[in-house]
C-alpha cells in the first residue's frame, strides 16, 4: 500500500510511528460514496492555514469516492450566526455527514444537539470543543468525534526550539532571563490558549528564567495584527526584546516584516517562532529569517477527518478525540520537510 504523504512526513521527522489513533487507514481502492452528500463548514475562508486544510479536504473526499457535486464547503466568515444558518441549511438538505470547523468552540453543545437529533454523523476539526462536551458524546455513544492535533505539543515544540539554542545565545542583553513577547491567536480557541501556555512552560521546564515584557496581546491569527503588535513592541522594548512567540505563522510573518523594518536580524539579535509551516515560513526558516516553526499537519487532519466521516457512514464506532502529531521544524530539517510537502 502506498504510504500516505502525511504519514511518511511524520515517520521521517520523528522516526516514530505517528498515527491518528483509531482512524482507520484508507483503503487503496476507494469505495463508492458518490451518492453521499457531505457538508463542510469552515470558520473563515480568509485564513491561510484553513485554506490549505480545506483544499486537502476537498481533494481527499474525491479520492475516497465522494462526488464533487455532492460536496459543499461553506465559508462561515467568522460569524456565529452565518455558520449556524449554514448548518441548519445542511440539515434541511439531508446531508449524510458533516465536517465542522467551529467559529466559536463554545457553541459545540448546541450544534451537536441539532446535528445528532437529525441523525447526521459529525466530525469536528481544528477548533476543539471542551472536554466536558466530548465526554457527552462518549457517554451517549453519539456519532461525533474531534479530529485534530494536540495544541499543547505545538506550544512545547516552540519553547524547545528556543530552549535548544541555549541561554547564552538567546540572552542577548545578559540579564539572565529570556525577554519575550507573546502574540496570541483567537483567545477563544484552544490552539491559541495551549500554544501560549506551553511554549513558555517548555522554557521553564528547561530551567530557563523567563520575562514577559508585556501582557499577552491578541493577533487573532492575522498577519497584519502580528505586524502591528510587534512593530509597537520593537519601538517600546528595543534591544531588550529577545524572543517573539507567535501562535501561528501568519502572525509570525507579520512580525518578521516588523523586525526587518526595525533593522533587526533574526538569528543574530532577535529570535522568532511560529506554528503551521506555511510555505513562506519554511523558506524563512531555511534562510534563517525565522528561527523555527511547527508543522501543523493539515494532510493528516483533513484526511483523518474524512476517514472518520467514512467510518461513521459505515456504522463504526470511534474515539471522541483523535490526535495526530505536530513536527518541530528548524533549519536542520526544513529542507527535508519542504521536499516532502511538495
Ligand atoms: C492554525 C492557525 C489558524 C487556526 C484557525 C490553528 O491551528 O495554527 O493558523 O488560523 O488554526 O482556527
Amino acid at each position: 500500500m502506498k504510504m500516505k504523504k502525511w504519514l511518511s512526513i511524520a515517520l521521517t521527522a520523528t522516526m516514530a510511528v505517528s498515527a491518528l489513533g483509531a482512524v482507520p487507514a484508507a483503503a487503496d481502492d476507494a469505495a463508492d460514496y458518490s451518492d453521499k452528500k457531505v457538508g463542510v463548514c469552515i470558520y473563515q475562508f480568509a485564513d491561510n492555514f484553513m485554506t490549505l486544510f480545506r483544499e486537502e479536504l476537498a481533494k481527499y473526499l474525491v479520492e475516497q469516492g465522494f462526488s464533487e457535486d455532492n460536496i459543499t464547503i461553506q465559508d462561515g466568515k467568522n460569524d456565529i450566526n452565518e455558520q449556524a444558518n449554514q448548518i441548519d441549511a445542511f440539515i434541511a438538505d439531508g446531508v449524510d455527514a458533516l465536517i465542522i470547523n467551529l467559529v466559536d468552540p463554545s457553541n459545540a453543545p448546541t450544534i451537536t444537539d441539532k446535528v445528532v437529533e437529525a441523525g447526521i454523523p459529525l466530525v469536528y476539526i481544528n477548533r476543539e470543543p471542551e472536554e466536558s462536551e466530548e465526554a457527552r458524546w462518549e457517554e451517549n455513544g453519539w456519532a461525533v468525534t474531534y479530529v485534530g492535533c494536540d495544541a499543547r505539543q505545538s506550544g512545547t515544540y516552540q519553547g524547545e526550539i528556543i530552549a535548544d539554542l541555549g541561554m547564552d545565545t538567546v540572552d542577548l542583553n545578559g540579564n539572565g532571563k529570556i525577554d519575550y513577547v507573546m502574540v496570541m491567536g483567537d483567545p477563544a480557541n484552544s490552539d491559541a490558549q495551549n500554544r501560549t501556555e506551553y511554549s513558555i512552560k517548555a522554557l521553564e521546564d528547561a530551567e530557563l528564567e523567563v520575562n514577559p515584557l508585556r501582557d499577552t496581546q491578541i493577533g487573532n491569527w492575522q498577519q497584519e495584527e502580528g505586524n502591528r503588535i510587534v512593530t509597537n513592541d520593537l519601538a517600546q522594548f528595543a534591544d531588550d526584546l529577545e524572543v517573539v512567540f507567535c501562535n501561528n505563522d501568519a502572525m509570525a510573518l507579520g512580525a518578521l516584516e516588523a523586525i526587518k523594518a526595525a533593522g533587526r536580524t533574526v538569528g543574530e539579535d532577535i529570535f522568532l517562532v511560529g506554528v503551521d509551516a506555511l510555505d513562506e515560513a519554511i523558506d524563512d526558516v531555511i534562510d534563517g529569517t525565522m528561527t523555527g516553526t511547527v508543522f501543523n499537519n493539515h494532510f493528516a487532519q483533513a484526511d483523518g477527518a474524512v476517514d472518520a466521516a467514512i467510518a461513521f457512514l459505515n456504522g463504526e464506532e470511534q474515539d471522541v478525540q483523535q490526535y495526530c502529531d505536530y513536527v518541530k521544524l528548524t533549519q536542520e530539517n526544513a529542507e527535508e520537510i519542504k521536499a516532502l510537502l511538495q
